[in-house]
Order: C-alpha cells, then structure tokens, then sequence
C-alpha cells in the first residue's frame, strides 16, 4: 500500500535535487560503503543542516524553491526592473527600513539581500503561516492599481514586494523572514550558516 508520506518526502527530495546538506558532504570521503546514511536525509534537513544550493541555473526572474529547516526558502534572481520597484514603494510599506529584525543585520538594506541580485527568503506568510505564490508581473492578480509584481498570500490577502516587504492594509504584521546564509562562490550559497552572525 503506498504510504503517503513516503510519496510526499519523495517529492520533496526531487524539488530540493540541487541542493545539498553539509553536514553529508563531510561523510562522503571516509564513508563510501555506507551510502544511504551518505544521503541528506530529512531528518538532516529538518533538524537544521545548513543546505548548500547552486544558484547559477536561476533564470533571470525566476524563483528556486529549497528546503531548509523544514521550511520553503526562496531564490530570486531578480532583474534590474524588479529592483528598481523597490525605492518607489515607500509610503505603502508597513516597515519599508526592516525595522523590526526580520532578517541578519548584513542584510537590513534596501534590497534585504548580501547581493541585491539575489533574495533569500522563507516563504512563509507572517500572518498565519500559509505559503504567499509569487507574482512577478504587474497586473498578474488584481490587486489594484501599481500592484509592482512580488508575493500574494490568497488565504487572507495579504501581499510582499520582491523584497519580502508587507503592504500596508493587510493582515500580516511583520515583512517575510531572511534566513541566515552566505556565498560559498559566485554561484554557491549556504542557507543556515554565516561568518557575520545574525
Ligand atoms: S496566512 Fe498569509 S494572509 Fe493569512
């Protein structure tokens, strides 16, 4: 009988294919016989590895889905046009400065990122816990006039910016978590680990 939390985490590993637990990247070298506790198992995932992901195959405006802690972090390799949404929202921002510590201190600027190409982000809505879908073009959903494209949660309205920043007039109080994380290489990115604390 097909057991449905087999079928789930199966999907799971799939989705999170280019991405790789440290902490079972350190077992491969002196451990070879034993190749399926090599694996970066959930149990690894959840219990909080640092997962390391090879963005260099994120279109320009595409989003990467990876799991860290158990939750969905998101990759966006945002463009130049969707960056330059972020100056002029201002005054519709509840927390346009990230005032409250949403993120590490190394990424509460502008653009909530190490590099403003790049945001890293969990996808979890802060009002309550839904997953926001990603809407990057403008007009995308009706949400009024100026909708800039960014992160919509359907279950209460609520609705980010492509910095993870909350509109004003919505349910969720806070802007989207910045998990910790730093660059490995140009291409490379550790989730869950940095050099400059939070
Ligand atoms: S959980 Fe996102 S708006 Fe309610």
């Amino acid at each position: 009988m097909t057991n449905n939390n087999q079928v789930n985490r199966s999907k799971r590993r799939f989705l999170i294919a280019t991405t790789t637990a440290v902490g079972a990247v350190a077992t491969v070298a002196s451990a070879v016989p034993f190749v399926v506790s090599m694996m970066p198992s959930q149990r690894a995932l959840a219990g909080g590895a640092p997962v390391e992901v090879d963005i260099s195959k994120i279109e320009a405006g595409a989003k990467l889905d990876v799991e860290w802690q158990g939750k969905v972090v998101w990759i966006i390799n945002r463009t130049k046009e969707m960056l330059d949404t972020l100056p002029t929202l201002r005054d519709r921002l509840v927390d346009p400065d990230s005032d409250v510590a949403q993120e590490p201190k190394y990424c509460k600027n502008l653009t909530r990122s190490i590099k403003p190409q790049y945001l890293i982000v969990v996808g979890i809505c802060t009002h309550l816990g839904c997953s926001p879908t990603f809407r990057k073009e403008e007009g995308a959903v009706d949400l009024g006039a100026g909708w800039p494209g960014g992160f919509f949660c359907p279950c209460h309205g609520s609705r980010f910016d492509l910095a993870g920043r909350v509109f004003k007039g919505v349910p969720a109080p806070t802007n989207l978590v910045v998990p910790p994380h730093k660059y490995l290489s140009d291409s490379k990115i550790l989730i869950g680990e940095d050099t400059e604390g939070a």
